[in-house]
Parts: C-alpha cells; sequence; structure tokens
C-alpha cells in the first residue's frame, strides 16, 4: 500500500512525534509498503491530495495531531486514516470533558475541578480560588496536553501561582485534580468494531519521583514491568475499565489508557491517549511485544484494523 506518515508537526510534544514518526516509518517500510513520511503543517494538505495514497498512518501527538482536527481535514478529502476519529480524538484531548465520560460510566477517577485563566492577570484570583478548593498534594496541569508538559504537583501552596503559568503556556484551560498516591499502571487497547481487547497491563517505575517529561523519554528514564505483578481479580478489573473508557469515548484501532492504582487497590483513571507514543521508549509497544507482537508486527495490525 501507499501510506503517508504525518510526524513531526507544530505541538508541545513535536520531539516525541519526530520519534514516534521515525519508528513507524521504518514498520511500514520493514512491512513492504510504499511509505512517504511528512513532517506535517498544514501548509502540506495539497501534498497529500496530489500523493493519492491508499492511507495516513497519523504519528503526530497533540495539538492538531491528536486533537481531531487532522482527522476532521482527512475525512473531509475521503483519506482513510489510522485511529480515532474527530469526536473521539477532541474528547480524549479534553481532560476534562472525558472526565465526565468516565463518570457517567463509574470509571473511578480523582477529584478535579476546571478553571479558565483567560487573561494572565487572573492567575492570583485563581490561584486564590484553588487554594480554598483543593490540599496539597494535588496537580496542576492543562487541560489539553500531552507527555506531562506544564504539570506540577504542588505540595505546597507557595507553589500555585508559578503551577499556573506554567500550565498555561500549553492552555488557558487548567485542570486541577486531586493527587493519588500509588502504583502508575497503563493499559493498551487494541482492536475493531467491539471487539476491542486489552493487552498485558503494564506498570511504570519511573527513575525520578514521578513519571515526568525525562523519565518518559530518556533512555533508561523508567522501568516498565509488563505484565504487572497485579492480584487477578484487580488486574482484570482494570482492563475491564481501559476497555470501557476507549469504548465510551467511542476511540477506534487503538489507545493506551493510563491509571493510578490507589493504595486501597482501586485504578482510578487519569486518561486516554488516542495517539499513544510509539518511540523506543513507549509503553504500547512494549505491552504488544510481551505476547511476542513485534514493533512491526503491531504497526501492521493497525493498519489490518483500519482497512477491514
Ligand atoms: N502523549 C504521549 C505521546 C503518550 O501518551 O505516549
Ligand atoms: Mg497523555
Amino acid at each position: 500500500m501507499k501510506i503517508a506518515v504525518l510526524y513531526g508537526g507544530v505541538s508541545g510534544e513535536r520531539e516525541v512525534s519526530l520519534s514516534s514518526g521515525k519508528g513507524i516509518i521504518a514498520a511500514l517500510e520493514k512491512n513492504g509498503h510504499e511509505v512517504i513520511g511528512i513532517d506535517f503543517n498544514p501548509n502540506q494538505l495539497q501534498d497529500i491530495i496530489q500523493l493519492d495514497v491508499d492511507l495516513v498512518f497519523i504519528g503526530l501527538h497533540g495539538k492538531y495531531g491528536e486533537d481531531g482536527r487532522i482527522q476532521g481535514l482527512l475525512d473531509m478529502l475521503g483519506i482513510p486514516y489510522v485511529g480515532s476519529g474527530v469526536l473521539a480524538s477532541a474528547l480524549a484531548m479534553d481532560k476534562a470533558k472525558a472526565k465526565q465520560i468516565f463518570n457517567m460510566n463509574h470509571i473511578p477517577q480523582a477529584k478535579s475541578e476546571v478553571y479558565r485563566l483567560s487573561k494572565s492577570n487572573q492567575v492570583e484570583q485563581i490561584g486564590n480560588e484553588i487554594k480554598t478548593a483543593f490540599t496539597p498534594p494535588f496537580v496542576i496541569k492543562p487541560n489539553k496536553e500531552g507527555s506531562t508538559l506544564g504539570l506540577t504537583i504542588v505540595t505546597d501552596t507557595s507553589q500555585i501561582e508559578e503551577a499556573l503559568t506554567n500550565a498555561q503556556a500549553s492552555d488557558d484551560a487548567i485542570l486541577v485534580e486531586e493527587f493519588i498516591a500509588g502504583r502508575e499502571l497503563t493499559v493498551a487497547v487494541m482492536g475493531a468494531g467491539g471487539n476491542e481487547f486489552a493487552l498485558p497491563i503494564i506498570e511504570i517505575i519511573p527513575k525520578n519521583a514521578f513519571y515526568d517529561y525525562e523519565s518518559k523519554y530518556a533512555p533508561g528514564g523508567s522501568e516498565h514491568i509488563v505484565p504487572a505483578i497485579i492480584d487477578e481479580a484487580t488486574a482484570e478489573q482494570i482492563k475491564t475499565y481501559a476497555v470501557l473508557a476507549h469504548q465510551s469515548l467511542g476511540c477506534e484501532t487503538y489507545s493506551r489508557v493510563d491509571f493510578i492504582l490507589n493504595k486501597e487497590n482501586v485504578p482510578m483513571i487519569l486518561e486516554v491517549n488516542t495517539l499513544p507514543g510509539m518511540t523506543p521508549t513507549s509503553l504500547f509497544p512494549d505491552a504488544a511485544k510481551s505476547i511476542g507482537i513485534e514493533y512491526h508486527e503491531m504497526i501492521e495490525k493497525f493498519v489490518e484494523l483500519t482497512m477491514h
């Protein structure tokens, strides 16, 4: 097949996407496809039309790539693409909206609140509102962002204003979330047509205090234990929640669902990633590998699921 891989892009996760794209392109070439890699910005839409590809593989992350916008453009052009469509992508990118849907589906999650910082001089006022509503530790993060960019774990209220300014660099909508202490887990989900299934759960042991940008992407930044050592009943529960989260947002083909398993052994959902990282340190490929699916085979399965 003739496949265009969109990668790079203009979001805060550009560097991550350059790495994901490289992996995806190499895998598709290994699988015998004719591959055109495109470091994407909207000026290249015309190129994509002229290339007359059979399929687009979106290796982008974050804004404009993972949030439904490129998916909408491709829909209008009638070009098939791998992964979730407009609505699921937009919902998953908007953490607060996704949380409402998780809540409707009774998936446990941290208490949270959204604040809008339309002007920078509101930082003090919103900071005071947060101080009254939340007791440290809590998390301040952009409502729409990935890879922990702009995220602060607030352990002292003196950190609030700086945390808000950091988060605002990504998004004016700020999500404040109760901090859940526990084990960091993630579940890769794949499949189509209601037959989605969860791959073995991964436990992440970051070298830093939490699973931040460096722990995510520096080689050796974290250890992945797969399958995670969890009692069977809890593991089944986590997998059920992961598939339910994927399906309730309307995700397609693949996604990765992040959780914290709290001290009471309750899996608290963090978010769904509709275009999870495909870099050498990424989680989804490790989950696939644990059941004998090599990286290039995993990429081919996504292509097959899309074309059926
Ligand atoms: N947002 C990054 C790419 C991930 O979830 O893997
Ligand atoms: Mg994410």
